[in-house]
């Protein structure tokens, strides 16, 4: 498909909060990088759905019949060989809420939750703001790459219940290989920890690196994972509030839903 990556499409007065009145007093030269929102135009079959879903004119309750999954499946599968079920999936209106939901659902006050700083600040406020402990396994930064410190990695582990892997990794730009991947799980997996995989940057990997699905590697770390995913980065969509989640394992799908339930997420309880 051909996409035009340079035309400039005046954002004002869209209520983009990328371009809200604190950046406007800014001077013209500075560009607004601190939101993952691009000033691509979404694709054009994105734009043509939603202007035929806008011409039927109602707006009622709705939900997403066989055909959205099938989408996905085909999606997950072409990309990451990852094959998925029906069943395991939740829609959310974003990851941020779904990693505040699987982090209410699936741990206690108290309990420890280790992310790898630097990293999307979220991470952080979704430990905090729910009164969970905040563990920290810096990533080392040499020579222009960062990578694990898995001593580290591991001290954390033992003290924690759960684990917010970011892959691709906002902000360093690592995509995690099978190695390391692997060796987080196996740590996860014998300390009893849960994970919370945010691939929301899935889609965005230079040639010569392959984005592997954490869930995907080995079924004991499905069994132990809420993955995160969203069209919304790769289509620049983050607006329409949509995200997909994942999780095989049913008792934590329940705990999961329960919580999305107790959210008031939906009235259909
Ligand atoms: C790693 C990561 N997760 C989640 C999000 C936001 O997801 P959502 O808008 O679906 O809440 C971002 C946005 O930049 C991100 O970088």
């Amino acid at each position: 498909m051909k996409y035009d990556f340079d035309g400039v499409i005046d954002r004002s007065n869209s209520y983009s909060i990328k371009y809200e009145p604190s950046w406007r007093g800014k001077p013209d030269d500075i560009l607004p990088l601190w939101v993952a929102d691009m000033d691509f135009a979404a694709p054009g079959c994105v734009q043509e759905a939603l202007i035929r879903r806008a011409q039927h004119g109602i707006f009622g309750y709705s939900e997403p019949d066989a055909a959205y999954f099938d989408v996905m499946r085909k999606w997950f599968e072409e990309r990451f060989s990852w094959t998925t079920e029906r069943d395991w999936l939740t829609i959310t209106p974003g990851v941020v809420n779904a990693l505040y939901l699987a982090v209410r659902a699936l741990t206690k006050q108290n309990d420890g939750i280790v992310i790898q700083q630097p990293v999307y600040y979220p991470f952080e406020a979704s430990i905090r703001k729910t009164g969970r402990q905040l563990l920290v396994n810096e990533l080392v930064y040499k020579d222009g790459y960062y990578s694990i410190d898995f001593q580290d990695f591991e001290e954390k582990i033992k003290q924690a219940k759960m684990f917010i892997l970011c892959n691709p990794h906002n902000p360093v730009g690592r995509v995690w290989n099978r190695d390391e991947l692997t060796r987080m799980g196996e740590i996860a997996l014998s300390h009893g920890v849960t994970v919370i995989a945010d691939e929301i940057h899935e889609d965005f990997v230079f040639s010569g690196h392959k984005h592997l699905v954490f869930a995907a590697l080995n079924p004991d770390f499905a069994n132990i994972t809420v993955t995160c995913t969203s069209p919304s980065k790769t289509f620049n969509f983050a607006g329409l509030l949509c995200a997909n989640i994942f999780i095989s394992n049913k008792d934590m799908r329940d705990k999961f839903k329960e919580e999305y339930v107790g959210c008031g997420l939906t009235s259909r309880a």
